[in-house]
């Protein structure tokens, strides 16, 4: 069992969760980590927040089944592997500019706070309403702008993180300039093993746990990606329903 050192609650359906986890402790910058509640629970690629020297932070915004039960019931965790997938590459590159969607601002801290000991300048567009750990962001990053700017924005390079759909866009908008993506994939095992995170970078098939999680936008087939990640949508909505159901019994009893 892994304890929850500490758990505060960022919103009504968002948390930060301080893991002791003293393997997790040697991980990069970019790099996540695979958490399981209980023994049945599912297991779910979470972005490392930050490390500390027993363990790490991370952030959990509640989408679906697994991170609800995360947000509302996890005290401890029964398993957790990790440090995950390919660090990012930090270096010096002149203006990188980020773009975020919710839970992203965690991968786009972690990241940011390396790629400014090298001396980068940092911008910053959170492209949706949940904001979380503005005052950190405000404390690592230089400038902010809105994403409405967008055409206007001069980098060396874009970052995103926490959505398929922002990079796609960008893609799109600045053709020329390269852009560093965390691709959001489902994933099972986490090192290969199952395929179920598979997507076509280049034409070729890459495994978002192991050759990512970051990959050059430009490269990859958002479109396919996106279709994928619906298959199961039904079920994941009557998953996340039943759960409800169980979470409001328990609290009757209680
Ligand atoms: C490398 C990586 C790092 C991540 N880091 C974080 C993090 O730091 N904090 C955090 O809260 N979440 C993070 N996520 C996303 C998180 O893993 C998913 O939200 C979670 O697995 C969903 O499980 P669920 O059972 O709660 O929802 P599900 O029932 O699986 O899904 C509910 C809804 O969310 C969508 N969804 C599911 N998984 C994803 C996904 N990976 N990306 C986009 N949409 C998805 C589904 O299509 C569905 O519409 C990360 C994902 C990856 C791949
Ligand atoms: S999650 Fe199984 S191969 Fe990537």
């Amino acid at each position: 069992m892994y304890p929850i050192l500490e758990k505060v609650k960022i919103a009504e359906d968002a948390c930060l969760l301080r893991i002791r986890a003293e393997h997790v402790a040697k991980g990069e910058p970019g790099q996540f980590v695979m958490v399981q509640h209980t023994e049945l629970s599912e297991p779910v690629p979470l972005s490392i927040l930050e490390i500390h020297k027993d363990g790490f932070s991370c952030l959990v915004k509640a989408v679906g089944r697994s991170t609800l039960e995360l947000v509302e019931e996890a005290k401890d965790l029964y398993y957790v592997a990790g440090p995950l997938g390919k660090p990012f590459p930090v270096k010096k590159y002149g203006v990188v500019a980020f773009y975020t969607f919710s839970w992203g601002i965690a991968p786009a801290l972690n990241v940011a706070r390396a790629l400014k000991e090298h001396e980068n300048k940092l911008l910053l567009c959170h492209t949706s309403e949940d904001f979380y750990l503005k005052e950190k962001a405000m404390s690592i990053f230089d400038e902010f702008f809105s994403l409405d700017k967008s055409e206007a924005i001069r980098a060396d390079l874009f970052v995103t993180t926490g959505s398929n759909q922002l990079p796609m866009e960008l893609s799109s908008l600045h053709p020329q300039t390269p852009i560093v993506s965390m691709v959001n994939t489902h994933m099972l095992d986490a090192v290969g093993l199952c395929l179920v995170c598979r997507i076509l970078v280049d034409g070729a098939q890459k495994l978002a746990c192991v050759d990512g999680p970051w990959f050059e936008a430009h490269k990859v087939d958002w479109a396919s990606l996106m279709d994928r990640e619906r298959a199961y949508q039904e079920q994941e909505k009557v998953a996340l329903e039943e759960y409800k159901k169980m979470l409001k019994r328990k609290s009757l009893r209680s």
